[in-house]
């Protein structure tokens, strides 16, 4: 069973973002996956590895498209991307030399995921779209 689900509260109608935003739910569940298999240490840096990295990739195309559309608050909205990054490091820092639970840092990314990509990402989706309804 999947950790964390997809459902439609996390689809916001722009099939760029919601495959991204697919593809980073899918390797949340790959950490919690390995997280049971026996050389287990090994798996999660490398599940971890490959989510920030696919964190980094997501969040570059989403400033752009936060340019592109002249999203008014993107600095700010980058600004929260960058400390995503930052603590996200931080944890995974934490997790491998033992000082924090692997449950807090997944507990961390799914509520951090869920509440950006509703409360924050929406607000991108809506204003570019928004945009595009207005130039019809
Ligand atoms: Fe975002
Ligand atoms: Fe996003």
């Amino acid at each position: 069973m999947a950790f964390v689900d997809w459902d439609e509260q996390l689809s916001l109608g722009d099939p760029m973002i919601d495959r991204e935003h697919q593809t980073f739910v899918a390797l949340i569940n790959k950490v919690h996956e390995v997280s049971l298999s026996p050389d287990r240490d090994a798996e999660i840096m490398r599940a971890l590895t490959a989510m920030y990295l696919y964190a980094k990739e997501h969040f570059f195309d989403e400033e752009a498209l936060m340019e592109r559309v002249g999203y008014a608050d993107r600095l700010r909205h980058a600004e929260l991307h960058r400390a995503f990054v930052t603590k996200t490091h931080a944890l995974t820092d934490a997790c491998l030399d033992g000082s924090l639970e692997f449950t807090e840092l997944m507990a961390f990314l799914v509520d951090w995921l869920k509440q950006h990509i509703q409360e924050e990402d929406a607000r991108i989706v809506r204003h570019a779209q928004d945009q595009e309804a207005a130039k019809n």
